[in-house]
């Protein structure tokens, strides 16, 4: 019988047993571990059958009721045999006690049985993003593009729901979430919001590294004309941090995608699609 409970500090290993070839790269979940077994907003949870660790599941609890799954993970050997289903119903009830209003989920277009598997639980597709790279250029002439100050913040975010018809969301390694006005505060006092014109375009970024040093798009909005003049600077940015390449997934807007092609920008094939459900 599958027993779904709290992650303990000692399942680890066996959490990484049946973790460490998720995917071909491998998995992230032994970088996010101690973050998300001490969140205390949050619950890890893991599914257990005859003492063996088979599954887990976390639950991120974020401000004004959103709620967040991430890190379904199954062992091989007990797929379909209904853990993920119990694990995120699970999940879910531990949400709706925690009086969030929503639940939400990123998956890959691409994995179908995550996507059979959330449409199957009753989450509705939200909103498709766009995987988008480009390689650093030292040479490029961005126009009209400046730093973010902090004090424009306020505006920019007005300005941001106004421009968007879905809930504008934002990435961090490997988590989705709405964008608010603090993040925006965050990101231009650490001097990583990059904003066009007045204010009709901002990209929002961070630097990562795993072998080699990424420049990552968390969040980029703007018209075809913003949205070019955004992606070459970010492609110099990325050459002036020394950067192997600019990736991220942006909203799938025409103008915006069109704007990053005149960048120099690849459209990748492969998305993320953004799901979510009322509580
Ligand atoms: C996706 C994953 C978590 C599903 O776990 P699971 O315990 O096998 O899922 P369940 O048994 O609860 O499946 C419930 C439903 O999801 C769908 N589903 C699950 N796996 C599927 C597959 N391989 N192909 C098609 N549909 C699938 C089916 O509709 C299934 O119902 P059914 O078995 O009655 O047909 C598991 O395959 C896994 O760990 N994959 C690797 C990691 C991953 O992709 N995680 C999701 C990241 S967002």
């Amino acid at each position: 019988m599958v027993i779904i409970r709290e992650a303990r500090r000692s399942d680890r290993r066996e959490v990484a047993e049946f973790t460490s070839r998720t995917w071909k790269w491998g998995d992230y979940i032994m970088s996010v571990w101690d973050q998300w077994i001490s969140d205390e907003k949050g619950k890890l949870l893991v599914a257990e059958e005859g003492g063996k660790v088979i599954g887990l599941m976390r639950l991120a609890i974020r401000p004004e009721g959103e709620a967040y799954l991430a890190g379904a993970r199954v062992h091989p050997d007990f797929r379909r045999r209904g853990v993920a289903t119990a694990l995120t119903k699970k999940c879910i009830e531990y949400a709706r006690s925690m009086g969030a209003k929503f639940v939400s989920l990123a998956t890959s277009s691409k994995n179908l049985p995550a996507i059979s598997l959330v449409e199957k639980l009753g989450f509705t597709l939200a909103q498709e993003m766009i995987k988008v790279d480009a390689w650093p250029k030292k040479s490029a002439e961005p126009s009209g593009v400046r730093i973010m100050r902090a004090e424009e913040a306020r505006e920019a975010i007005k300005w941001v729901k106004s421009r968007m018809k879905c809930r504008p969301v934002k990435f961090r390694f490997f988590e989705w979430s709405t964008l608010r006005l603090e993040d925006l505060v965050k990101y231009s006092e650490e001097g990583f919001a990059a904003v066009h014109g007045r204010i009709d375009g901002i990209a929002l970024y961070q630097l990562y590294s795993t072998q080699n040093m990424y420049l990552m798009v968390d969040f980029l909005i703007g018209d075809e004309g913003a949205s070019k003049e955004l992606g070459l600077f970010l492609r110099k940015e990325a050459s002036f941090f020394n950067c192997k390449g600019v990736w991220g997934y942006v909203t799938s807007d025409k103008g915006l995608i069109s704007g990053l092609k005149k960048a120099g920008f690849r459209i990748k094939k492969e998305g993320m699609r953004i799901y979510e459900m009322k509580l």
